[in-house]
């Protein structure tokens, strides 16, 4: 029993060395927050649905062109989509929007900065939900 284990080790060593030493990508930081956050509703691949309300994909969504749409719903919400001013910092919502406007079919390329979520994004609404 111990000789085989010993064969086994000896077999298994040689594949081990043999895996490549590269470090795997480091994540998107947008996709960190997109995980955790926007895909419970838009889902893992964006493409939205139908729960208790609809969801809009992000997927190939043309409404994300021009930047200043989606600083807008994020920071400030709209109807059933939450704000995220006040609960996500200004550069992560930057990252998020990059993410989105970047991935899932999606390529635009300009990007969007902490400074134009300060500059541009809504103030969180007082109470409620924002009706738009
Ligand atoms: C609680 C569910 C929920 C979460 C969490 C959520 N969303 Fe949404 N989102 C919605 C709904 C519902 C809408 C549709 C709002 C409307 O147009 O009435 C929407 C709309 C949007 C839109 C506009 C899409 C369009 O075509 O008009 C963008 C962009 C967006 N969400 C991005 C995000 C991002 C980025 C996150 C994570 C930071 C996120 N959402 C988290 C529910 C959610």
């Amino acid at each position: 029993m111990r000789f085989v284990l010993l064969a086994a080790a000896l077999v298994a060593a040689p594949a081990l060395a043999q895996k490549p030493a590269k470090a795997p990508a480091a994540p998107h930081p947008g996709a960190v927050v997109y995980q955790n956050i926007c895909q419970a509703c838009h889902m893992a691949n964006a493409a939205g649905g139908e729960g208790a309300g609809k969801i809009p994909a992000l997927a190939k969504n043309g409404a994300l062109e021009a930047a200043g749409y989606p600083i807008m719903v994020v920071t400030g919400g709209k109807n059933g989509m939450p704000w995220f001013r006040g609960s996500l910092t200004d550069s992560q919502i930057a990252d998020v929007i990059n993410y989105v406007r970047s991935n899932f079919g999606n390529k635009y390329k300009d990007k969007v900065t902490p400074a134009m979520i300060a500059e541009m994004g809504l103030p969180a609404p007082k109470g409620g939900f924002r009706e738009q």
